[in-house]
């Protein structure tokens, strides 16, 4: 069996991979920086969210310079500018992690095209959340902008974590399995779930007070303990299924892998949970709300995480 499908349906041997002579000498490399764009996404959440939580999402008024006049922040501007500019910034970072795993992905796209395929669409998304980030400044903050600011980032994530997942099984030469139909039914539950619970979070920003400004900024018109009381009741059903996902994966003795990532998404969530009602209760306090936002996405990573090893081993 191999690690990875190359192209023209020729099989690669594990023993291949390992004397890692060919271009697959080259997936090492790819995997750290699969690591670093997944970091550099999630780090990128925080600090988006640092911008809004701080009410300077309107630091810079326009986009892509800051002001009419000036492409950066000026002093007179005060910190809000400052922080709105330094996320702007942090974009830099982004392509240059971005373009090394392009680079690297290129070296390999003959033999393994999917993970390159992979790292052409992480890459895209930068100017793609370059040009939303725009967008969201210049709707004035819209909420419904600034949640898909958020679910994009969070995809970005998710598809970084696939590449983590897949260049270990190829450089560790593992096969590929076929998960039995309850397994693939509960992680596609888990999947949706996950989606459904991030989605409505951004909801429930959207209805909250942090709206990234202190002047008059529209809010989606929802009731929030609805809205609070929905979100929470899809966390608790999310992770009810990572337990029975996790009853699942331990029947079948090749799907070990999997059980870590699933151990820890379980502790992730139940502590991301309990932060959840005390954020809501203390009224959203920032620090509590920044560390529920680094939680979404170290859950977004680990649920991609869990899926890859379950489905696939
Ligand atoms: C356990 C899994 C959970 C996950 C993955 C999660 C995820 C999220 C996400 C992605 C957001 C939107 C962040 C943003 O757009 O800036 C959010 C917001 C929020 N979540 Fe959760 N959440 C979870 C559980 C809970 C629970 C149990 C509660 C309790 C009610 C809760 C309360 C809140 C509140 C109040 C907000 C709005 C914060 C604000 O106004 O900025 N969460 N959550």
């Amino acid at each position: 069996m191999s690690a990875q499908q190359p192209a023209g349906g020729t099989v690669i041997d594990q023993n291949d991979v390992g004397d890692r002579s060919g271009p697959a000498r080259h997936l090492p490399g790819l995997h750290r920086l699969a690591w670093a764009s997944m970091l550099a996404n999630g780090l990128l959440i925080v600090t988006g969210g640092l911008v809004r939580l701080t009410g300077s999402g309107l630091g810079c008024p326009t986009w892509p310079r800051c002001t009419d006049a000036s492409w950066t922040s000026t002093s007179e501007m005060g910190i809000h500018g400052a922080i709105e500019f330094g996320n702007r910034t942090l974009t830099f970072v982004l392509v240059a992690v971005a373009t090394a795993t392009l680079v690297w992905g290129w070296r390999v796209r003959r033999e393994y095209p999917r993970l390159f395929a992979l790292t052409v669409v992480l890459w895209l998304g930068i100017p793609l959340q370059a040009v939303i980030g725009g967008i969201t400044v210049r709707t004035q903050l819209n909420p419904s902008i600034v949640g898909i600011h958020y679910l994009i980032s969070a995809g970005l994530v998710v598809l970084a974590m696939l590449l983590v997942e897949r260049t270990a099984r190829a450089i560790a030469g593992r096969p590929l399995l076929t998960a039995a139909t309850p397994t693939r039914v509960g992680l596609g539950l888990l999947a949706g779930a996950t989606a459904a619970l991030l989605y409505l979070g951004t909801l429930l920003t959207g209805a909250g007070p942090h709206s990234g400004d202190s002047g008059e900024i529209a809010r989606h018109e929802l009731n929030i303990e609805a809205m609070a009381k929905a979100h929470a009741w899809v966390a608790i059903a999310t992770t009810l299924l990572i337990v029975v996902c996790l009853v699942l994966v331990r029947r079948e003795a090749q799907r070990r892998p999997a059980m870590g990532r699933l151990t820890i998404l379980l502790a992730v969530m139940l502590a991301q949970g309990a932060l959840g009602y005390y954020q809501y209760f203390a009224g959203v306090p920032v620090l509590p709300v920044a560390i529920h936002l680094f939680g979404s996405a170290v859950i977004a990573a680990l649920v991609a995480g869990s899926i890859e090893r379950g489905l696939r081993g």
